[in-house]
């Protein structure tokens, strides 16, 4: 996509954004194009999972409004929180946004945000679906001198400061599901995504890549092949842009926590949100499957696994954990 139709479509997005119809001739007067050409381009929305309905004499009609995430205004929340060197850029379409921080673009202090993303990955080499301008889906580059066995704790302590971002703005009662899945009553709302990359030895480029349904289609989501849910759904009146500000702002205290005092210093905030607690849980690792009961997380944040044999510690790593009856 080239970028000039990039601002294309991020011009007639703002056109169509309040809901209401809107005539093709007056779009592509507001374009400088021609009709046919706008429905090209609303085609391409579609297909990068924007839903409208097109009424003959009245136009296209986007089926919920929307607002587009804003630069300045997450810039703005970053620099008068305490954050004047960290950097943050929000593109319209891109392939994934860990993707784009990673190797040479690697930025410590840099939030990349998109509206869309074309190969949005989750863990395990599974797919994250990632419709237009309907979720939050974001990375942050992170330059760490921590030593990579103490990096274990980090997807539990991302979890927990998007936690507490959502309790500052009233969203109660979403759990932890170790080690990366945020999730309430058992549907997962969101996931993270953590890549390391550099010297052992030296600093580490940490790439952290969050994602969080909020206001998502069930059309687009028919691919998703477990549970699910939006955070809209809890709270319908708080904005994407409201989320990634504020859990921008909780996480880059956390990190700079978990860089002083090590997961340690999360432990107990674990225990109040940890969904596995007391649970018959099965560990899948290699074709291997370790059944136990959860029971919290040590001071690195692995699990802790009751089993016949006794506790068992769990790294995360390529693990799956699932729930058993
Ligand atoms: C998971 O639960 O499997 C983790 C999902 C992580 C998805 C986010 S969306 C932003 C960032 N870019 C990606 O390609 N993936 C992460």
């Amino acid at each position: 996509m080239t970028e000039h139709r990039d601002q294309q479509l991020r011009q007639l997005i703002c056109l169509l954004k309040d809901g209401d119809f809107h005539s093709g001739q007056k779009l592509a007067d507001e374009l400088s194009v021609s009709r046919a050409y706008i429905w090209k381009l609303m085609q391409q929305l579609e297909a990068l999972g924007l839903e409208f309905e097109s009424v003959t004499r009245k136009g296209y009609r986007l089926l919920k409004p929307l607002e587009l995430l804003e630069e300045e205004n997450l810039q703005l929340a970053m620099a008068s929180n305490g954050m004047p060197d960290w950097e943050c850029n929000v593109l319209l379409l891109t392939d994934s946004t860990n993707e784009q921080l990673k190797g040479s673009r690697f930025c410590h202090k840099k939030i990349l945000a998109a509206e869309h993303q074309s190969a949005g990955r989750g863990r395990r080499g599974r797919q994250w679906v990632s419709p237009l301008a309907s979720n939050l889906y974001w990375s942050v580059g992170w330059q760490t001198q921590m030593p990579v066995q103490q990096l274990g704790g980090l997807s539990l302590v991302v979890g927990l400061a998007i936690i507490k971002a959502l309790g500052g703005l009233g969203i109660q009662g979403v759990q932890l599901k170790w080690p990366n899945d945020i999730r309430y009553q058992g549907k997962k709302l969101g996931g993270i995504l953590i890549e390391l990359s550099g010297d052992v030895a030296g600093a580490l480029q940490v790439v952290i890549g969050v994602g969080l349904n909020m206001q998502m289609g069930s059309t687009v989501a028919q691919s998703i092949d477990q549970e699910w849910m939006n955070l809209n759904e809890l709270a319908p009146d708080v904005s994407r842009q409201q989320v990634l500000a504020k859990t921008i702002v909780e996480l880059n205290q956390a990190l700079e926590l978990f860089e002083q005092k090590g997961f340690a210093a999360f432990q107990e905030s674990w225990q109040e949100v940890d969904e596995c607690f007391g649970q018959k849980v099965s560990i899948l690792q290699q074709h291997q499957e370790l059944k136990g009961i959860g029971a919290g997380v040590d001071a690195t944040g692995a699990l802790l696994l009751q089993t016949g044999q006794g506790m068992v510690p769990i790294y995360a790593g390529e693990v799956s954990l699932r729930f058993r009856a």
